[in-house]
């Protein structure tokens, strides 16, 4: 597992917009595997500006998400498909039959986990993986706890994620549970970059990089990776020795 410490947000969202660039670059056809949540915004935005000035074209790249709620209709404003498409699907040239989202408005949610597992092997796994990290250590949707050798799965979403997340649902109303990819969905990944801003991230970072291997942090699991590189700010390494 490799540790880069950016200066701030900016620095590490470039430095993560590099990364999925030279992905892209490499291998037009990759498959990424990639996430939600405050910490890409910047990647994302960087990633879109890139394809406007340097002609960067994701016309051939597959797209999965690492998550979504169950029970959500797929235009809930705070779904994850909505953000997808809001923040890059929409404002990159991504081919629509390749962009997946976890199914979680299907009427047999655990057929559709196996669909989504499926998509992915059949893919041929993804060659990056892009992560936040909870302040419970969590990826994906995996929360503390979840096995190591799980697979897509409906999964309870922890109490602190909810509250974490409550502000993208005015009614307040956050669903209980979600369909995650699972860790070692997530695992299979040829490359994984994990990202991390703020000060909230550090104790979460710290446990995942120096504490032992353990399924209470999941994001510990990155210690065992072949290609796992974690980029941070100042602010989420300060925990680190
Ligand atoms: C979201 C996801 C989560 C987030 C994590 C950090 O798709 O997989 O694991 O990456 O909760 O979220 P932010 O970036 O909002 O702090």
């Amino acid at each position: 597992m490799k540790v880069r410490v950016l200066h701030d947000y900016e620095a590490l969202s470039l430095a993560a917009a590099g990364e999925v660039a030279a992905a892209v670059r490499e291998r037009p056809d990759a498959v990424l595997l990639l996430p939600t949540g405050s910490t890409p915004l910047g990647m994302y935005r960087r990633l879109v500006e890139m394809h406007r000035r340097s002609g960067l074209s994701f016309s051939r790249t597959t797209f999965f998400n690492l998550d979504e709620y169950l029970g959500l209709p797929p235009d809930h404003p705070a779904s994850y498909r909505t953000y997808m498409l809001k923040n890059l699907y929409s404002l990159i040239d991504a081919d629509p039959d390749r962009i997946h989202f976890p199914d979680g408005t299907a009427p047999d949610p655990e057929a559709a986990c196996e669909r989504y597992e499926t998509a992915i092997r059949e893919a041929g796994g993804a060659d990056l993986c892009v992560l936040g990290i909870g302040r419970n250590g969590h990826i994906g949707f995996n929360e503390p706890g979840a096995p190591f050798d799980s697979r897509t799965r409906v999964v309870r979403l922890a109490e602190s994620t909810r509250r974490v997340n409550a502000s993208d649902f005015p009614s307040g109303r956050v669903p209980e549970r979600a369909i995650t990819a699972g860790m070692a969905t997530i695992f299979e990944s040829r490359r994984i970059l994990l990202l991390a801003s703020g000060a909230d991230k550090a104790r979460a970072v710290a446990a995942a990089v120096e504490g032992p291997v353990s399924e209470t942090v999941p994001a510990s699991i990155l210690q065992r990776h072949p290609d796992a590189t974690l980029l941070l700010d100042q602010e989420a390494a300060s925990g680190l020795a």
